[in-house]
């Protein structure tokens, strides 16, 4: 089988070093031979070992029979979209690693490979090198979805890990995550929870069977959690973590989340550090099983990547469609509407009298202290209500200046 690589940047490339060192490997386990005839790229790569293979126009790729699967590694929308549209258009399979383009565009690239009866694959956008697609799409789909929660990005938990076992701030923390090249090439889309809030609507997506798109899930990064929220986390057993978070609701709908939770420490997830990623998943009939590995990486994610193109060597034709239903209405519940408690830090002139107000306003809180406290600090777990309702409490209260709210797990 000959493939076309689009894109030759760090999982590009991964792609490619994995596929030209593993012939046996690819021959043994997929039944025929992978090679990569063309690298589209518009940079110079003459001084690369790939050089004799870099085209930097789409339309050879499209126009060579020989063809079979393509993979794209550009990243973004566009022209990730345009060139994987017209990929599918002339029946070539599209493998792709970018969460961007599933999270935007999969309906109409699930259209366009069922018309072409070819494949469309994604292992690489959720999680890098984790299983969780194909297990989501496939090996669970004797269950029912009841819920899952993950920490979908490596960046943020990188951060995280740093400001809860090193008491690093959160700018230090960030300084060094981009150092080792963990964070995008802009940081925003890690730390204000943006990534993950793709990867959550691909998961959910699969879960529950229509596409959801990112503008439709709440959506809060880690830049406002303090060393403060993390210390209150401790002293109460909890470690704080962004988490991509959908469960199927009573009135059937989905309620979906990202944002940082305090999670409790004897929970896997809580052991879950540095820029490792995992997602736990509890369907009907398995219970809760939980997938762990690297969720960002070059070796990682091009091995997801070159599974997907080994799969489409191994399937026939009329056996290649994972996809999911168009988009709905209505099917998001409002997160307001969502059971939770909360953990809400803030400051009082006169902390003895605000705390008396406050357990009564909420029925009974849980106080939190930590060393070093400000005499006008108080900090609280309240107990489980609909988030529309606490937070309704909370604007109410005389004589406190809330700073920071953080979901309970
Ligand atoms: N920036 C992402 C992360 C890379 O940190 O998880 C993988 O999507």
């Amino acid at each position: 089988m000959k493939i076309a690589v689009l894109g030759c940047g760090t999982v590009g490339s991964g792609v490619v070093e994995i596929i030209d060192s593993k012939k046996e490997l690819m021959m043994k386990s997929a039944g025929e031979n992978i090679d990569v005839k063309y690298i589209l790229d518009i940079r110079d790569l003459s001084d690369t070992p790939f050089a004799d293979r870099v085209i930097s126009d789409i339309d050879i790729i499209l126009n060579d029979s020989e063809i079979d699967t393509v993979v794209e590694t550009m990243g973004g929308v566009e022209p990730a979209f345009t060139f994987c549209k017209k990929c599918l258009e002339k029946s070539k399979n599209v493998v792709t690693s970018n969460k961007a383009l599933v999270a935007a565009k999969a309906e109409e690239l699930f259209d366009a490979a069922i018309k072409n009866n070819a494949a469309f694959m994604f292992e690489a956008a959720v999680c890098g090198g984790i299983p969780v697609i194909r297990t989501l799409f496939s090996s669970l789909s004797a269950n029912n979805i009841v819920s899952f929660a993950g920490i979908l990005n490596g960046t943020t938990n990188f951060i995280l890990t740093k400001m809860i076992n090193e008491k690093m701030s959160f700018d230090s923390a960030l300084k060094i995550a981009q150092e080792k090249g963990y964070a995008e090439k802009d940081p925003t889309a890690d730390v204000e929870g943006l990534d993950a809030g793709r990867k959550t609507c691909i998961l959910a997506s699969i879960a529950y069977g229509h596409h959801i798109f990112p503008e439709e899930i709440h959506t809060e990064g880690i830049r406002s959690i303090t060393l403060e929220d993390a210390a209150y986390a401790a002293s109460k057993g909890y470690k704080i973590k962004l988490l991509g978070k959908a469960d199927k609701l009573k009135n059937g709908k989905i309620g979906a989340i990202v944002c940082p939770f305090f999670v409790n420490d004897n929970s896997m997830i809580a052991g879950v550090n540095g820029v490792y990623n995992a997602v736990s998943i509890t369907g009907d009939s398995v219970g809760d099983v939980l997938l762990y590995g690297q969720g960002a990486g070059k070796e990682a994610t091009a091995s997801a990547v070159v599974g997907d193109v080994m799969e489409c060597a191994r399937l026939k034709k009329n056996e290649k469609h994972y996809f999911w239903d168009k988009h709905e209405d209505g099917i998001i519940e409002d997160h307001m509407l969502y059971e939770t408690a909360l953990y809400i830090r803030g400051y009082s002139k006169d902390a003895k009298t605000a705390l008396i107000n406050i357990r009564e306003a909420f029925g009974g809180v849980t106080v939190l202290e930590r060393d070093d406290a400000p005499e006008n600090e108080i900090a609280f777990i309240t107990g489980k209500a609909a988030e529309g309702e606490l937070r309704d409490t909370l604007s109410e209260l005389k004589d406190f200046a809330s700073a920071s709210v953080i979901r309970i797990l």
